[in-house]
């Protein structure tokens, strides 16, 4: 049995926000280890139904485990990007609340071997679906240096991206770049000053590159979207963001919706930022 430990945030926000009634369908888009899903599904009746998308299958089967007594939960082996097709596939057409918890969960992070962390040395990987070809190893050894600055850049807002950008480039040819911790001591021979407001110094690097990997940001627009117009009328939508990437992704795309969807006075969008 895998260890998921992930404490869910934002837990009676997301609850009361989604208004849940007893019978209604619900998507869990990030289902992670169902800390949210398994407070959804316990205020749903037997009629009601949870879909829980994960890209991770890690997740999938703890969530599996913990929500095992409730037998109205669907597990899908997905991304969250591809709602609309997840629903058609099940026949459901309009569902009355959806929740994203964006990002990695504190499970992947911890975990040795999935890569992600600049504090645990480990093979480049950072997928968080672990069928996906792409990893951070691809990534960190075949992008070019333009490339590599302006994802650190963009990814990580880390101001010293060009620097890191050419020493990964120098250090590559010597030899391929493995494991996490060469890549955290590159990282740390780029950047000229350790400012310890700003965190480690391989921090926002790993979160470029995990973004990178797992396309986090540029679908987010249109799954945003794609998530409200699945909604029924008066259907909720809760999306909780970890940092300002995500928040402008999603705050624009609600901002189109709520302009159209005012005209068609079919949805009231409430914001809570
Ligand atoms: C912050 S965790 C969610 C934690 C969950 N709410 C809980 O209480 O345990 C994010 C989860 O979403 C998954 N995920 C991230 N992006 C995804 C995507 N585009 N499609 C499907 N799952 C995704 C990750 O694999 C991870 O398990």
């Amino acid at each position: 049995m895998l260890e998921f430990n992930h404490k869910p945030v934002l837990l009676e926000e997301c609850i009361q926000g989604l208004n849940i009634s007893p019978d209604g369908i619900y998507v869990d888009g990030t289902l992670g280890g169902a800390g949210h899903s398994k407070e959804i599904v316990k205020r749903l009746s037997p009629k009601g139904m949870l879909i829980g998308i994960d890209r991770d299958t890690d997740a999938l089967e703890v969530a599996k485990n913990r929500l095992q007594e409730y037998k109205n939960v669907k597990y899908i082996h997905g991304n969250h990007d591809d709602i609309k097709q997840i629903l058609d596939d099940l026949e459901i057409h309009e569902v009355n609340g959806i929740l994203l918890d964006l990002g990695v969960s504190s499970y992947q992070i911890d975990t040795q071997e999935r890569g992600f962390s600049y504090m645990l040395d480990s093979n480049l990987d950072m997928r968080m679906d672990q069928m996906q070809e792409l990893t951070a190893k691809d990534v960190v050894n075949t992008y070019k240096e333009e490339e590599l600055a302006r994802i650190i850049y963009e990814y990580g807002e880390e101001k010293f991206s060009r620097q890191i950008a050419k020493k990964i480039i120098e250090a590559r040819k010597q030899k391929e770049i493995q494991t996490t911790k060469e890549l955290v001591d590159i990282i740390k021979k780029a950047v000229p000053y350790y400012d310890k407001k700003a965190g480690h110094p391989a921090k926002r690097t790993f979160q470029a590159i995990r973004i990178e990997v797992n396309n986090e940001i540029e679908p987010l627009y249109n799954t945003v979207k794609n998530a409200i117009q699945s909604l029924k009328a008066g259907g909720r939508l809760c999306i909780i963001t970890f940092h300002s990437l995500e928040d402008r992704a999603v705050k624009k795309a609600y901002t189109e919706a709520t302009r159209k969807m005012y005209m068609s006075k079919r949805f009231t969008i409430l914001r809570m930022w």
